[in-house]
């Protein structure tokens, strides 16, 4: 680490010597105005930092450790194309996947651009004739339902997506699986005919143990009623496209993507086609061009109101300077249900890392372990440990003006009112005497009740809020959670776009099938797995 960078560490650490022993309820006392010095908006979007447990002083001495730590230089590299993923030496360039027609980039002598845009007018193409009926099923007949099998990056965004946007499909119906448990499949297509449905096998890789056995199983499902002309019913999104040619999925079918576009940031490329068939080509490029509006600002703006910067400076004054090892994520929105699991999968994924950019053991602790459920749910489940447990859970929340259902404003400003109630009561609690105060008002005797019915409160959040949800909102949204990761990891010093910690339990895996089918165990087996392997066989076999 170099000199600048541990002065930058060791004025925020001063900073959050000065801040711990300061209540929220304090620093909203000697500063009125914190909500206007600590929220930041871009467009109709607006982050409040006013209840996280910081300030001023010290979110500058955060940006002046994302300036040591090279940010600025960090990010141009990114967007100019250069190999930042260094550790599988290949550039970071899903942003060029959502640029406006203007943009040139060239990597590797290719035009990056043009590539984009051929690719992705052919899958939007082949959407729009999905769902127009123009590319037919077998029988002439339109596709009435779509299996989209992926796992990880080529699930989680396209399956959040579509349920974000319900209100926006006019589609064929899209269904996902992703487990190997077989149930994931045999769910989803037990009320499916098969001359209606078409299935998409999306693998950046082809290779995906989870996915490829899904993939079969579901082209033997589709057999049943097609034969050998199961794959008529199938197309492939992936970055080995022979590979899913020699699965048997004709070329004219199967979208490609490059090595450059990492799993979980591949929404924007073909991996996105099934959000394409339930909204349409025009929505799905809303959904691009609210990301590409947020690529601009974090590539634009000063780090002092640039969003995504805030949040990640925040994360680490979380993680780092507090202590704070978990994060929940609570969207007050019940199409965003699967938020949580999508930037679990980005923030955990990309950060979680104990080696440094370098091959050092990382010195400070990285990601934090980020979880949640949408409100109001959440508040009648696990809420009672944020606001009373013994651990401090900083809460993202995120929550829109307006509602886009028919069930009346009514709904929505119950919702609005409880997201704001939860963060209020998680900075302010209740303290023992306004209790008494509440009891002597309302008549009630104290019976030892006080202790239970008081809040600590000094309970940190993040409020993110904008006007609706819709495509263009929900790209924005995803970009923002995107480039916080990416600057979080320029700070922890990691490599935020490899994943090398997947693959030793893959390998195990591979390991272990055979034993599972009768086969001898593994030399070296340790005396646990080999125990529960032998009760588990010993069950199936009877
Ligand atoms: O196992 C982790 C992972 O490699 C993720 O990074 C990725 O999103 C997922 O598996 C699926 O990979 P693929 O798209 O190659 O099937």
């Amino acid at each position: 680490m170099s000199d600048s960078v541990s002065r930058a560490w060791a004025r925020v650490e001063r900073e959050g010597e000065r801040l711990r022993t300061l209540s929220l309820r304090v620093l909203f006392e000697r500063d009125p105005e914190r909500f206007a010095s600590l929220s930041f908006g871009h467009e109709d979007l607006l982050v409040d930092l006013s209840r996280e447990k910081i300030d001023r002083p010290a979110l500058a001495a955060l940006s002046a450790l994302a300036e040591a730590a090279g940010l600025p230089e960090r990010r141009d590299a990114l967007f100019a194309g250069e190999r930042i993923n260094s550790t599988e030496d290949r550039a970071v360039l899903h942003m060029a996947l959502r640029d406006g027609a203007d943009a040139r980039l060239v990597v590797d002598g290719i035009d990056v651009h043009r590539e984009v845009e051929a690719t992705r007018d052919r899958f939007l193409a082949f959407a729009e004739g999905v769902r127009s009926g123009s590319f037919a099923a077998r029988d002439g007949g339109p596709f009435t339902d779509v299996v989209h099998i992926g796992i990880g990056g080529s699930h989680l965004g396209p399956e959040m997506a579509v349920r974000a946007l319900r209100p926006d499909h006019d589609g064929p119906h899209v269904h996902f699986v992703a487990n190997v448990d077989g149930a994931d499949l045999a769910d989803a297509t037990a009320r499916l005919d098969p001359t209606r449905t078409l299935v998409l096998v999306a693998s950046k890789t082809f290779t995906t143990l989870e996915t490829m056995t899904n993939a079969r199983s579901a082209r033997g499902w589709l057999a049943v009623a097609h034969g050998d002309h199961a794959g008529e019913h199938m197309a492939a999104i992936s970055s080995n496209v022979e590979a899913a040619a020699a699965f048997g999925i004709e070329a004219e079918r199967v979208f490609g993507f490059r090595d450059w576009v990492g799993g979980r940031y591949s929404l924007w490329s073909a991996i996105g086609l099934p959000v394409a068939i339930a909204v349409g080509a025009e929505r799905f490029r809303d959904l691009l061009a609210g990301a590409a509006a947020l690529d601009h600002h974090f590539r634009s703006a000063p780090l002092d109101r640039n969003l995504p910067v805030l949040m990640a400076l925040v994360s680490v004054w979380r993680r780092n300077v507090m202590g704070w090892p978990s994060v929940a994520l609570i969207p007050y929105d019940q199409r965003l249900e699967r938020l949580p699991a999508y930037v679990q999968q980005l923030a955990m994924e990309s950060n979680g890392k104990t080696i440094t950019r370098e091959g050092h053991p990382a010195t400070r602790a990285t990601a934090p372990v980020v979880w949640g459920e949408p409100g109001t749910n959440a508040q009648h489940s696990f809420f009672q440990l944020l606001h009373q447990g013994t651990d401090v859970v900083p809460v993202d929340f995120i929550v829109a003006a307006q509602a886009r259902n028919g069930s009346g404003a009514g709904h929505h400003r119950l919702l609005v009112a409880s997201c704001l109630a939860q963060a209020q009561a998680l900075a302010f609690g209740r303290t023992p005497s306004e209790v008494r105060g509440e009891m002597a008002a309302a008549g009630a005797a104290d019976v030892g009740l006080v202790a239970h019915r008081s809040f600590a409160g000094d309970r940190p959040s993040t409020t993110i809020a904008h006007g609706r949800l819709d495509p263009r909102s929900l790209g924005r949204l995803i970009a923002l959670f995107e480039h916080r990761a990416f600057v979080e990891g320029v700070l922890w010093d990691v490599n935020s776009f490899d994943q090398w910690g997947v693959e030793l339990g893959k390998s195990l895996a591979d390991r272990l099938h055979p034993a599972l089918a009768g086969g001898p165990l593994p030399s070296g087996t340790d005396s646990s797995t080999a125990g529960l392997l032998r009760h588990l066989r010993r069950l199936t076999d009877g």
